[in-house]
């Protein structure tokens, strides 16, 4: 039993206060949820998953110069990360058509997009996370323009940067979401990369069968969701392959 004070709990992650001034440690459940929590699951071996991938990503990302919240990972399940003030919006990056863009605007999954478009939802579970616009984020005070640039401006060179890796191991990214922080400088504050990148905050096809490789396997009810995990974790050489111990899945609960 850790007894470090417990700050926050969400649908899949746990953060804890952290050993010193202005750090958080950040753990992985293997709790999966979908339709704003209506449908839940444990999927074992996912947290770990989560926690080495989101881990690569954000290691990738800092090397080209996108702050992030990333410190270092401290075991299979957590990783040590600067506290943030969490900006309330979930920033979508899309390239393909899927999910809630091809239900909106009748446009068939998998079509790919004429640009890469970047989407604002209000993080708000009581809400189902609205669809909102930069006009809503301006009024009610959400961001300042100067942030939702720097926002706009980071997701873009993130999208480049995870396209073409993704695309180096034989997968597509469809779209993402991800979340941003202040963090204080002496002088004002930092926009950073906050939250994760993993499978289940991105639509990953495989390049070839269109295979999902993602939480849409969870939320459909494919099957395979820790393998497919797994081998995203594998294609980016963050996993040796172990035959000997393939993971499992447990579906404790699923009520949809
Ligand atoms: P979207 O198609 O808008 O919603 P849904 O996943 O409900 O079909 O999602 C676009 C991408 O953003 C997809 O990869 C899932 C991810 N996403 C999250 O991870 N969390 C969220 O709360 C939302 C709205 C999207």
């Amino acid at each position: 039993m850790s007894r470090r004070k417990q700050i926050y709990e969400g649908k899949a992650k746990i953060l804890y206060e952290g050993p010193e001034p202005g750090t958080l440690v950040q753990y992985f459940k293997d709790d999966a949820t979908a339709f704003n929590a209506q449908k839940k699951a444990t999927l074992d071996g996912k947290g770990a998953l989560n926690n080495r991938i989101s881990e690569y990503m954000m290691m990738r990302l800092g090397e080209i110069g996108i702050p992030t919240h990333f410190i270092k990972r401290l075991n299979m399940r957590e990783q040590l990360i600067k506290k943030a003030e969490i900006i309330p919006l979930e920033v979508i990056c899309r390239n393909v058509a899927a999910g809630t863009m091809s239900k909106r605007l009748g446009i068939d999954e998998g079509e790919k997009l004429p640009r890469s478009i970047v989407e604002f939802c209000l993080k708000r579970d009581d809400l189902g996370d609205p669809l909102i616009a930069e006009e809503h984020i301006h009024a009610f005070g959400w961001a300042s323009q100067a942030e939702l640039d720097e926002m706009i401006g980071m997701t873009l060179r993130i999208n480049d940067f995870m396209q073409g890796l993704f695309s180096g191991v034989g997968i597509r990214l469809v779209d993402f979401k991800i979340e941003f922080g202040r963090v204080p400088l002496a002088e004002g504050h930092q926009i950073i990369l906050a939250d994760e990148i993993s499978p289940d905050s991105c639509r990953l096809w495989d390049r070839d069968t269109d295979k999902k490789l993602d939480k849409d396997r969870f939320r459909r009810d494919l099957g395979e969701v820790t393998e497919a995990y797994q081998e995203v974790a594998m294609r980016l050489g963050i996993l040796k392959p172990n035959p000997s111990n393939p993971p499992t899945l447990s579906v404790v609960s699923s009520d949809d």
